[in-house]
């Protein structure tokens, strides 16, 4: 392992402190100021670590653009309403939404578009891509003005950080990150035994827990209740509950063991959209779905709209819009492990896409 300033930084803290949880580890190599990854990355898109769906397929942000004009049309067209992304990357869904809003004049008219996004660098991007839009930007979404809401989060849920923990034979254990022998980093098993109630699943299982996204299903599921609007999430992950470890690093579009050159690559895990759902509605939303993104997009018509798109291009565009097309729906790639759900407040309309 190359002696990266993080990875100094990380052995000073656990040399100091003992082992650190697994969330304290991701939220440090993603978000620490200096030296974690999105300080010193430019991550999505074919010359960053990872492309996304919307850096894939034109038609991916367009066919959510239109899904919240008709979700918009019928739960009353309120005006002003507001716009939020979070994580909007390079700003490419939020772009691709706008142009396929613009088709219903009113709700584009009525759009106060709001970005949460934590990495300066991303800003500086969406500065430039989303200029025409005037959107004010937030760090997190409790600073969201109040009023109608319309919410889109791609990718946003997996990179949030999650505590891991370990079934042995006298209960659950949290997982860390320790130092071994030879002072490198590698996970440990806490000799405290979690006292909270967790499944009874069988010995050696691993179970993950986000905090983080608890918390904003709950913030975003009570805000819903009471007053309008629907919540749209896109990410990889599993539905029902499932054990296993599924933290995982990605550079240059390469998988990494995560606690190989921390800062240096994309860390992420598995969204569990079963607790993000129960959470939300707990707190008063109706939670649809998850249904698998390939589901999704054809019930909001995919097919149709890429014919049309490559209908008159040029064969090598044509080419472009069919394999990007492929990639979206494909069981082997992003069609079934990326999955929706929507949420809703109050007697809103059932949201398209979730029959
Ligand atoms: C995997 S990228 C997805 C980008 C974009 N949604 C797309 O589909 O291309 C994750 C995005 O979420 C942002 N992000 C991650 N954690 C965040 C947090 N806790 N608060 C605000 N933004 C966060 C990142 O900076 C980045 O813009």
């Amino acid at each position: 392992m190359s002696a990266t300033p993080l990875l100094e930084h990380l052995r000073g803290l656990i040399r100091a402190d003992g082992p650190l949880t697994v969330e304290r580890y991701m939220d440090i190599a993603l978000w620490h100021p200096q030296w974690g990854y999105y300080a010193t990355h430019s991550p999505v898109g074919a010359h960053g670590d990872f492309v996304t769906a919307p850096e894939i397929s034109q038609i991916f942000g367009e066919l959510i653009g239109l899904w919240l004009a008709d979700f918009w049309q019928r739960s009353g067209a309120p005006d002003p309403v507001i716009l939020a992304e979070l994580g909007p990357g390079n700003g490419t869904l939020m772009t691709d939404l706008l142009r396929a809003a613009a088709t219903v004049p009113a709700f584009r008219r009525a759009l106060r578009v709001h970005l949460v996004e934590a990495s300066a660098s991303l800003r500086a991007v969406q500065t430039r891509t989303l200029h025409d839009a005037a959107p004010t930007w937030h760090d997190s979404p409790a600073t969201l003005p109040s009023g109608p809401l319309l919410l889109v989060a791609n990718e946003f849920l997996d990179a949030l950080p999650i505590r891991q923990f370990e079934r042995q034979a006298d209960g659950w254990h949290e997982r860390r990150v320790g130092l071994d022998v030879k002072n490198e980093l590698t996970f440990v098993v806490d000799p405290a035994r979690i006292t909270e109630n967790l499944p009874d699943w069988p010995v050696g299982s691993v179970l993950e827990r986000r905090p983080a996204a608890r918390t904003l299903a709950r913030d975003l599921g009570r805000r819903l209740a009471l007053q309008r609007g629907a919540a749209l999430f896109i990410d990889y992950g599993y539905f029902p509950p499932a054990p296993g470890d599924t933290l995982q690093a990605v550079a240059r579009h390469e998988r990494c063991d995560p606690l190989r050159s921390p800062g240096a690559a994309d860390l992420t895990a598995h969204v569990d959209f079963a607790d993000f759902g129960a959470a939300a509605t707990a707190a008063g939303a109706h939670a649809w779905g998850p249904v698998s993104q390939a589901r999704f997009l054809k019930a909001l018509g995919i097919d149709i709209r890429a014919r049309r798109l490559a209908d008159g291009k040029a064969a090598q565009q044509q080419a472009q819009i069919e394999s990007g097309h492929r990639r979206l729906l494909d069981e082997t790639q992003m069609g079934t492990l990326f999955k929706v759900l929507a949420l809703t407040g109050g007697d809103a309309p059932p949201p398209a896409g979730f029959d």
